[in-house]
């Protein structure tokens, strides 16, 4: 399929799943080749014709959202991000969480793609401070909608280039090398939970501490969707917990939250939700 085509077709079908062109722009090759795919097993000749088959086929709607999912990600991703959280806002969390008198502090990873996100962050609390709240156990709740990605995610076995932005230290603990692959070690997936869950659709019953939606809702989401992901995201998190986004995105509203000092792209949670 000619990516003008692509482009077009795109232009056409996002709005109508609630998606955003722009966020798709530079990476629309990813999701271009699975269109192709698509047409390929429907035996359909190009995009216009999707876009029939579409029209008089209602049910191919939601293969169609399945096919528009970016999928890309690694750990510690946005070195800068991660280094404040360790610094600043792992810390303060923990901080409340003992005063408060709990034993887990609760994060959620929300689009965690093949587990990259959440076992980052098990990792630097492993590693980094675990040891000076003693008595605290952190616990990382990993949702995505794509079941297969979860699946590789259970499997947690990377490619090198995936783990190569972890501190050097923390890399070689934290994994062990099975042929081509760096699998995580049992002790680093403790406390990391992997459920299915769409964040247009449902939501975790608990209340966190830390929520990370980093490259999903405020890149992919029409505006609505995106709106409604963060009323979703800020009635799940405690006053005062903190949610982090992408360093490409903004918050479609500040209503209930404030930047956190010193850390791009983290907001502490004011005041409860409208
Ligand atoms: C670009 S990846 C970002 C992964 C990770 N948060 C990061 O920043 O490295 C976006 C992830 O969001 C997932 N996703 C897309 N739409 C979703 C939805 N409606 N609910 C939950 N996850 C979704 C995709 O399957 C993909 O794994």
């Amino acid at each position: 399929m000619k990516d003008a085509d692509c482009v077009a077709f795109l232009q056409w079908a996002l709005p109508q799943l609630g998606l955003h062109w722009p966020g798709f722009r530079k990476v629309r090759r990813q999701v271009c080749r699975r269109i192709a795919a698509r047409l390929r097993a429907l035996g359909l000749a190009d995009a216009a014709a999707y876009r029939g088959h579409l029209q008089s086929h209602s049910g191919e709607w939601p293969a169609l959202a399945a096919l528009c999912t970016v999928t890309i990600s690694r750990f510690y991703r946005d070195r800068e991000v991660f280094d404040c959280l360790g610094a600043a806002v792992l810390p303060a969390l923990a901080a409340a969480a003992l005063e408060r008198g709990a034993a887990r502090l609760e994060c959620w990873s929300a689009g965690c793609a093949s587990g990259e996100e959440p076992y980052t962050l098990a990792i630097q609390w492993r590693m980094a401070l675990a040891a000076r709240f003693p008595g605290l156990a952190l616990h990382v709740l990993g949702t995505d909608v794509d079941e297969a990605l979860l699946e590789r995610a259970r499997a947690a076995c990377y490619r090198s280039s995936s783990v190569e932005a972890l501190p050097a230290a923390w890399r070689e603990q934290a994994f062990e090398r099975r042929g081509r692959l760096l699998c995580l070690r049992e002790a680093f997936r403790a406390g990391v939970e992997l459920e299915r869950q769409d964040l247009a659709a449902r939501l975790p019953q608990r209340q966190f501490d830390l929520t990370l939606c980093r490259n999903l809702a405020f890149t992919y989401f029409g505006a609505a969707l995106a709106r409604r992901a963060l009323e979703h995201l800020a009635s799940r998190l405690r006053p005062g917990g903190a949610l982090v986004i992408g360093v490409h995105e903004n918050l479609p509203s500040f209503d209930s939250f404030v930047p956190w000092p010193d850390c791009r792209a983290v907001f502490r949670r004011s005041t409860a939700p409208s």
